[in-house]
């Protein structure tokens, strides 16, 4: 079956949706995902977003941006990120995201690891599935926009150095579909990895398709691993991820013996490679996390969902310690793109953790990525509104697929565990087997 549709976006995170939302309303836009359409790292996101809390504090938003990234990220982007962050908040406000907020009304900033001020906003700890509700209702509601749920995305249909389209499968029929631009939002990389934060089903398909088409991609070794991950004995499960804003909130690192051993708010890999050590040190499979002296009220209350779901594994945080090892998280590098978002392929977009802006560098500040997904995914929308009224519908004929899902995604897993390979491979943990 053949369709033609103006945008194609695959994938449904905050990049996907928000890109969306931001397009014309005249056009036509298909949003495809693999699985249901919650079914996506924002969802899971639980720390919040990072924005500039006023004009005031962007310089030092660049700072400690470039800092944890280890002075290898982009700083053209970083400023776009950073003066656009305050706008960006304001549109999800006014599309009707409860951000917690102060007795007086003014939002509630909290702390995260290497920011310099409390700068991050949310809704208690589970700010990625109020954003992701609030926008899937929206989509919902938008008659431009068709969305497909259980729809493996094959790859792009290129014609002359042009991406003018996607092969997908639905219901275990081929649908070519024919668009004026395609949006990659195909998140994250985790699901290659045996102990991850991440939703099982990312395995990096956009990448694997740039890959495919010679579309320039960049610093795929820079894998993200979180410091804090629930230590549970299970087999190829998604991690529990606790968030940061735990320890941004007084919580401590202790190892067995009850020993401090790291400031908790240090960058992201630096903790990381903390507790990996006393892990190794201590041999054990795991340090402790206490949040206990924070109290119960408080605790019930800020942290609702991590309190419930450790507690369903019977963990009561607020009497006793976390039991939590290190897990990958996030991708830093990607599909290369510009301020548009556009990658190295004409009409082709990548937004979110599939692409690579830059602001990240050798490691991304925590928070940064919901907020990545929302200024760079409207710039995108806004450059396709500009353009699109330039570029034709062009249909050609492709192959039939010959196929499983299985197989076409085990072949993509490996090239793009061969592109982190070729980049210098991820760091050396044991704990970081492929699946
Ligand atoms: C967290 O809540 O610890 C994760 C937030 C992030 O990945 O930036």
């Amino acid at each position: 079956m053949n369709k033609l549709v103006d945008v194609l976006i695959i994938g449904s995170g905050i990049s996907g949706l928000y890109c969306a939302l931001n397009l014309r309303r005249d056009l036509k836009i298909l949003v495809v995902c693999k699985s249901e359409i919650t079914c996506t790292n924002t969802y899971l996101a639980q720390g919040g977003i990072s924005t500039a809390v006023d004009k005031d504090d962007i310089p030092l938003f660049i700072c400690d941006t470039l800092k944890a990234g280890k002075y290898e990220n982009d700083i053209e982007a970083i400023k776009i990120l950073t003066n656009e962050s305050i706008n960006n908040i304001r549109e999800l406000i006014s599309m009707g995201v409860e951000f917690d907020k102060e007795s007086n009304g003014d939002l509630n900033f909290t702390k995260e690891g290497a920011h310099s001020v409390n700068r991050i906003v949310h809704t208690k700890d589970n700010t990625g599935e109020s954003v992701a509700k609030e926008l899937i209702n929206k989509v919902m509601q938008s008659d431009n926009i068709e969305i497909y749920e259980y729809t493996y995305f094959v790859d792009i249909i290129e014609n002359q150095r042009k991406c003018i389209g996607a092969m997908l499968i639905k219901e275990n029929e081929q649908i070519n579909v024919y668009s004026k631009c395609v949006v990659l939002a195909t998140g994250g990389i985790g699901g290659l990895f045996s102990n991850s934060t991440n939703q099982r089903i990312l395995k990096g398909d956009g990448i694997a398709s740039a890959i495919k088409h010679d579309i320039e991609i960049k610093d795929m070794n820079y894998i993200q691993i979180h410091p804090t991950a629930f230590y549970e004995e299970c087999e190829d499960e998604r991690r529990l991820l606790i968030s940061e804003s735990l320890r941004g909130e007084g919580g401590k690192l202790l190892n067995i013996n009850g020993e401090r051993f790291v400031d908790e708010l240090l960058p992201r890999d630096i903790v990381s490679k903390a507790v990996y050590k006393e892990m190794k040190k201590t041999d054990s499979n795991y340090v402790n996390l206490d949040i206990s002296f924070l109290g119960k009220d408080y605790i019930v209350s800020r942290f609702s969902s991590i309190y419930k779901e450790c507690l369903k594994r019977g963990v009561d945080i607020t009497k006793e310690y976390i039991k939590v090892s290190p897990a990958q998280h996030f991708l830093m590098g990607g599909i290369k793109v510009d301020s548009n978002s556009l990658t190295s392929m004409e009409n082709l977009y990548a937004v979110g953790e599939t692409s690579c802006t830059g602001i990240h560098g050798a490691n991304r500040l925590a928070s940064n990525s919901l907020l990545e997904g929302l200024v760079f995914s409207r710039r995108c929308a806004i450059n396709i509104n500009k353009n699109i009224n330039y570029i034709k519908n062009n249909v050609i004929a492709v192959n039939k697929i010959s196929k499983s899902i299985e197989e076409l995604s085990e072949e993509n897993s490996i090239l793009v565990k061969e592109a982190i390979k070729l980049n210098g491979g991820i760091l050396d943990y044991e704990l970081f087997n492929y699946r």
